[in-house]
């Protein structure tokens, strides 16, 4: 048999650069040899969305078209619907037994969140438990490799605890699974910050046209302590020149090197590099930019796509939770 991948997104907006170099870049390479599944993941997207629901349905397609349109590919990938496999809703009760409250407390990612809501005490249960309704997410299709950014990787590690929680007191069921993060780790916001992120208004989406991509790069930070293009100034993290490395391709990489340094004695403007990136990013997302307009004009096959893939899905997850309960002893009619 062969190895399985999943993972997913929350369906709150359009996927941006982060998302790509992080886990969409990976998906794409090794959906030829893994089983690869692809999950839209509006039940956790309701944690912190829960008074605006309305936005789960906006945001749907719009990324699965962000999917199609880097290359996954639906005859490789099976792309489905956290909500239409009731059967992870199960799995996660059947998890809450194995977790307790100050493990939920200690994740990092969480706790990170946590406090950029301002939730305190009053933390909605589902915000707080939603670490273990993900581990339902990646074992009800027993998956052995998860691709994600690293701020995910407190979830992983989480996951692996209930695994093997679950297999030391009922048996061996579910997999152990790995977590897979891209190349360039962490790809920082426009504006600077550590994090590329839709809800901190510093991203650049895939889908975004020429004249947004052009804006968003001429406002972009680069190094604070440099005032003139005649200075000195820093490559390192410096956001501008961390794009250009993670997005150049081949015949692009020379010039970059050639601007580092240039930038590193202080000969060449700011604005002169970020003209050199709005190029590299053109290059990078034009054919991406093509690909979402072809499936844009067929709706009727993404939503095809869609639940056709949440159907395969559900036969799996039916399978899983057969044996989960034959497992725990409470398949009372056999
Ligand atoms: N937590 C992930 C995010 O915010 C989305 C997600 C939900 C996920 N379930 C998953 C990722 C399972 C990987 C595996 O991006």
């Amino acid at each position: 048999m062969r190895k399985r991948i999943l993972t997913g997104d929350r369906p709150t907006g359009r996927l941006h650069l982060g998302h790509y170099v992080g886990s969409l870049k990976n998906r794409v390479k090794l959906q030829d040899e893994y089983e690869t599944f692809i999950m839209l993941a509006d039940v956790q997207a309701l944690t912190d969305n829960f008074e605006h629901p309305e936005k789960l349905s906006e945001n749907i397609r719009e990324v699965v078209l962000d999917y199609l349109s880097v290359g996954i590919d639906p005859a490789k990938s099976t792309i489905f619907i956290q909500s239409k496999i009731p059967e992870i809703a199960e799995l996660t009760v059947f998890y809450m037994n194995l977790v307790t409250l100050a493990r939920l407390q200690r994740n990092p990612t969480v706790k990170d969140e946590m406090k950029q809501k301002g939730f305190g005490a009053n933390v909605p249960v589902g915000f707080l438990a939603y670490p273990i309704s993900q581990a339902a997410d990646i074992t009800f299709i027993k998956a052995d490799l998860v691709p994600v950014g690293v701020d995910q990787l407190p979830m992983i590690e989480q996951t692996r605890e209930i695994v093997r929680k679950f297999n030391d007191l009922y048996g061996k069921v579910l997999v152990e699974p790995e977590a897979l993060v891209g190349e360039v780790e962490r790809l920082p916001g426009t504006d600077g910050r550590a994090k590329m992120s839709k809800s901190l208004s510093n991203a650049i989406n895939l889908s975004d046209s020429p004249e947004e991509v052009k804006k968003k790069v001429m406002g972009m930070y680069t190094d604070p302590a440099r005032v003139h293009g005649d200075e000195p100034g820093k490559v390192e993290n410096n956001p501008v020149f961390v794009y250009l490395k993670a997005f150049a391709q081949e015949g692009q990489r020379d010039r970059v090197t050639e601007y580092e340094s240039r930038y590193r004695k202080g000969t060449i403007k700011d604005t002169e590099v970020k003209e050199l990136l709005i190029a590299v990013l053109e290059e990078f997302l034009g054919p991406i930019r093509k690909k979402r307009a072809e499936f844009e004009k067929q709706p009727e096959l993404v939503d095809k796509i869609l639940k056709e893939g949440t159907e395969r899905v559900r036969l799996e997850a039916r399978q899983t939770l057969d044996e989960v309960r034959r497992a725990m002893k409470i398949d009372y009619f056999g």
